[in-house]
Order: C-alpha cells, then sequence, then structure tokens
C-alpha cells in the first residue's frame, strides 16, 4: 500500500468497542458513538455488532451514510440552512432521526421540513454545561424551549444533549468536576420534570468522560466516539492505555540528510496539525521516544535526539497521531488490519460535504 495511509487494527478497534459497551453497561447508560472519529460504514457496524445503541454524527453527508447502518441517528449538531434540512428529510422514513438545537430559529426550520416533508423529528434542547460552545445556560432557558418544541407540529420533544468537553483532566482527576456536573445535571432534570418536560433521554459524554458515566446517574447515553481508536491525547488523559491504540499513520522515511532527524512523508496532511501543548504532532507507535516534532504539509520531521535508532531510505514506521479523528478525516481510505496481518482497503465512507453520488 502506497503510504501515508491510516491503519486499522481490527482486533484493537473490537476490544475498544466492547470495553465502551461493558463500562457503560455497569453505568446503566446506552453507546451511541458518534461516528465522527471513523467515518466509515464498517467501523459503524462494527460498533452496532459490539452493543452500540444508535449513531451520532455530526453531518448530513455522516447523516447520509450512517441512515444505511442504523435506523437510530442523532444529528448531534443544530441543524440550520435549508439545503442540510433538506438532506436530513430525505434520509429514509424508517430511520428514527433525532437533532440537537438550542435555538427557537433551528426548531421551526426543523419543524417546518419535518411537515413538508411529513416526518416527525426527534429534539433534543442542547445544554452548556462548560464548554460554552453551543447550548442553553439555564434551566429556565432550557425549560423555555422544551415547551415549544413540545407546542410544535412536525417534531417531539426526547429530552436534552450535552457535550462535556470542557473535562479534559486526566481520568483520575476528574471526580470532582463530574460531581458537579451531576449536581447540574440533577438540577435540569428536576426542574424540567417540574414543569411537565421529564426528558425521556439524556444525551451526553465524551472519550475523556466515558470510565466516569456512572459518577452522572441522570444519563441515558454517552456518545464517545474517539474511544473506538483512541489517540495520543486519550492516553495523555487516562482514557487508554498504549495497547488500546487503534489507530496509525503508516509512513515512510523519505530522507535523513539533516542530522538528529529524519524526514517521513505524512506531514499535516495526514497527521494534521493538531499541536499537544509544545510536544509535537505524533509519535512512533513502536519507538516512543521518537516524536514528530514538526510538519510541513507533505513532511514530518522525527526528532532523533533521545533514541538509538537510525532509520533508513525507505523504512516503514507508524505514527500515532495526536487527535485521530482530524487524521482519519485526510484519508483516503483507511487499510483494515486483522491480527494474523490480512488487510484491506476500505473507504473514509461519510468524509466530504457534498451528498453520496452527487457531482462537484
Ligand atoms: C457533540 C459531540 N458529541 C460527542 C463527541 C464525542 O466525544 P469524544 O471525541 O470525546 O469521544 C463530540 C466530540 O467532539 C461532540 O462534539
Amino acid at each position: 500500500v502506497e503510504t501515508p495511509v491510516g491503519v486499522v487494527d481490527l482486533a484493537r478497534t473490537r476490544a475498544n468497542a466492547r470495553r465502551a459497551v461493558e463500562v457503560l453497561a455497569d453505568a446503566g447508560v446506552a453507546w451511541r458513538p458518534h461516528v465522527k472519529t471513523h467515518k466509515s460504514r464498517e467501523i459503524a457496524r462494527l460498533q452496532l455488532e459490539a452493543g452500540a445503541q444508535g449513531l451520532a454524527v455530526a453531518t448530513p453527508r455522516e447523516a447520509e451514510v450512517m441512515a444505511s447502518v442504523t435506523s437510530d441517528l442523532l444529528l448531534a449538531y443544530p441543524p440550520v440552512g435549508e439545503t442540510k434540512l433538506a438532506r436530513l428529510m430525505s434520509i429514509p422514513h424508517e430511520v428514527d432521526l433525532t437533532v440537537a438545537l438550542d435555538s427557537p430559529e433551528a426548531l421551526e426550520g426543523v419543524a417546518r421540513a419535518s411537515r413538508q416533508a411529513g416526518r416527525t423529528t426527534g429534539v433534543l434542547v442542547e445544554m452548556d454545561v462548560g464548554m460554552e460552545r453551543v447550548g442553553l445556560g439555564s434551566v429556565d432557558a432550557v425549560a423555555d424551549l422544551a415547551g415549544r418544541v413540545v407546542g410544535t407540529d412536525g417534531v417531539s420533544y426526547e429530552g436534552i444533549m450535552f457535550y462535556p468537553g470542557h473535562i479534559r483532566s486526566h481520568r483520575s482527576e476528574q471526580a470532582e468536576a463530574l460531581d458537579r456536573l451531576s449536581e447540574r445535571l440533577d438540577g435540569v432534570v428536576d426542574g424540567l420534570t417540574n414543569r411537565g418536560l421529564g426528558p425521556r433521554v439524556v444525551s451526553g459524554g465524551s472519550t475523556p468522560t466515558l470510565a466516569g458515566s456512572h459518577r452522572l446517574p441522570a444519563l441515558t447515553e454517552v456518545r464517545a466516539g474517539t474511544a473506538i481508536f483512541h489517540d495520543r491525547e486519550q492516553v495523555a488523559l487516562g482514557a487508554a492505555g498504549w495497547d488500546d491504540l487503534a489507530y496509525t499513520v503508516l509512513a515512510t522515511v523519505v530522507s535523513t540528510a539533516v542530522p538528529n532527524q529524519a524526514v517521513v512523508d505524512a506531514g499535516s496532511k495526514a497527521l494534521a496539525a493538531e499541536e499537544r501543548g509544545g510536544d509535537g504532532y505524533g509519535v512512533l507507535l513502536d519507538r516512543r521516544e521518537v516524536r514528530i516534532s514538526r510538519v510541513s504539509e507533505e513532511h514530518g520531521i522525527l526528532d532523533l535526539t533521545d533514541t538509538d535508532w537510525s532509520p533508513r531510505i525507505g523504512e516503514r514506521i507508524r505514527i500515532v497521531p495526536n487527535h485521530v479523528c482530524v487524521s482519519v478525516n485526510l484519508q483516503d481510505r483507511l487499510l483494515l488490519l486483522e491480527e494474523d496481518g490480512a488487510g484491506r482497503l476500505a473507504p473514509v465512507d461519510a468524509r466530504g460535504r457534498v451528498a453520496p453520488g452527487e457531482g462537484p
């Protein structure tokens, strides 16, 4: 296979899926993995076979592609804009479609499009729990919007959603933040219940907080996505061990001309340009002492100062990226590797913006 290419270790991927389902089952919560991490039908099927209950998506294309794999889809992103709404509505009616939103404008758009399409779309009202990205901040604001959902034709009120993306401390240091979050969630659920708006669904979760899900009894489902492959950041946060890493970028050494470094053919267009606090762009799977210290678009610079390894031109190496989701999004296809070494290429089906089959 030509490099650079994203490589998926299927045995580790299956083990990661099983572990997510088990950890969440122990907490009494369902797993609705976010597919943004892999964007692949085949990996989505693997997650559902492992026990995931439905899938979460962010884009119309992810929704269109994943509608062929599950009949239970959550668009965990505010659906705004006529063309996006039209695409969502053309998803087969057998697919149970729910969307998350935080404004009357988004609600009106979804409701209008749903009525026109003759379908009912589920709605989760999104609340902000500290990330300050999207979501309403107060119980009153959440309840006002939930009340509007109940009074609007074309949509059904299903509950609330949040994303705890602000909790990025090490797993061993999250208890206090999770307990605060739990109090907050309980307050919102109680406030809604007192107003006759008790949520059937409380959708939350992330990979860094996955193992702490039992601390949030209000949860009904967790949308952890990165947990299917993990990455350098999740290892640093204690959410994964080195042996859980299921995705690497296979690259070839193309130059050793400059002392103390080697250059590979995976740069920012294969690994992504996400640096981790001055600690480079990734690290070698089999030689953790070697970091990718710099990237150009097609060049990755390996820092050789801390290793006795002398790479040869043409030698192949596997890089653990800092953030797997953005690296997968840069691949045309993935090399899926079985334990016995058998490999096959699979498309990154849900990548990109255009509808499947649509021209430029
Ligand atoms: C809305 C939403 N839900 C779920 C996830 C999945 O979280 P993680 O990447 O920590 O698995 C994300 C990640 O960005 C997200 O934005």
